[in-house]
């Protein structure tokens, strides 16, 4: 007992220090899941649809578009094949990931290897739409929210989808008892739970802060089912899910083994291994 409230307050102390899986550590993961990251796409990019296809997006117009934390490239290519009036800036840090954007090599498109919060903060492009698709979890919302407000034209829309609170149901608790039984293992928690936003509610209320009025919001769930406890492990592993859970541990194959017995115990559901993606999207107009 004592030593479980001692681990959680060393955990607390690496929270307050900001010790926890870092830009850094996730760059390296979204390197490892560039080869693969085209499952996620194949379940979920029909949801980021809704934000590249609506109606706020104007097709006969000239934009400047920024695709923030563009990965693989999914928004980007969407919008290539919508309009050849657009002009698209595409930012993200994984050098892998970009690479599989830089495939198709379109003159109408700028690929930038960045920090995304550096590039920001440092570019003097100013834009008519920014396109954000599932990375907000991996930046603090409020210096986001202001830098996008920055570089955005009067009358700009921020068009986004993100996962929110209620995501990936128990897998934190799975993870936080494994790392509470292993704790030589640990070396850093993650901070992740404190970016998601409550539903299309919550993303509506961080958005207002900074004067983005919302046109348009929804919210959204969707499930997978599988039939072993690994199986279900993979899918977060492959599809970057659970980028950065493996930079919490010293050894994550020594670990492995108690996370799938920990999804085996909480995850069972009518025979099988449930995992839920619960998401919010929107479009947003600079005030
Ligand atoms: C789930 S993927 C989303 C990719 C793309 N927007 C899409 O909708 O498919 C998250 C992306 O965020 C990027 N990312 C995470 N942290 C970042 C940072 N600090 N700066 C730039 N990109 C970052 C990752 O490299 C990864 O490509």
């Amino acid at each position: 007992m004592i030593s479980k409230v001692w681990f959680y307050l060393k955990l607390g102390y690496k929270l307050i220090k900001k010790e926890v899986v870092n830009r850094e550590d996730y760059r390296g993961e979204y390197d490892k899941v560039s080869g693969t990251y085209h499952y996620w796409l194949k379940e979920m990019g029909r949801y980021t649809d809704n934000i590249i296809h609506s109606k706020y997006i104007e097709i006969d117009k000239e934009l400047r578009i920024l695709d923030f934390a563009c990965g693989t490239g999914y928004i980007t290519k969407a919008l290539l094949n919508k309009s050849v009036k657009y002009k698209i800036t595409s930012v993200d840090q994984s050098n892998k990931m970009l690479e599989k954007l830089l495939d198709m090599n379109d003159p109408r498109v700028t690929a930038i290897q960045s920090d995304g919060i550096e590039f920001l903060e440092t570019t003097n492009e100013k834009y008519d739409v920014i396109f954000f698709g599932w990375a907000l979890s991996y930046f603090d919302h409020n210096e986001l929210l202001m830098l996008f407000n920055r570089i955005l034209k009067p009358g700009g829309i921020l068009a986004i989808i993100t996962n929110v609170e209620g995501t990936l149901d128990k897998i934190e608790s799975i993870f936080l008892k494994v790392m509470s039984e292993k704790q030589k293992e640990v070396i850093k928690p993650m901070d992740i739970k404190l970016n998601l936003p409550k539903g299309k509610k919550g993303l509506v209320k961080w958005c207002n802060k900074y004067r983005f009025k919302a046109l348009e919001v929804e919210e959204g769930e969707a499930f997978f089912s599988f039939k072993e406890p690994e199986e279900l492990l993979q899918w977060l592993n492959v599809t970057g899910a659970a980028a950065g859970t493996r930079k919490i541990f010293k050894n994550y194959d020594e670990v492995k083994p108690s996370i799938i017995e920990k999804i085996k115990k909480e995850k069972h559901k009518n025979g099988a291994y449930e995992i839920n993606h619960k998401f919010a999207y929107g479009i947003f107009r600079k005030e």
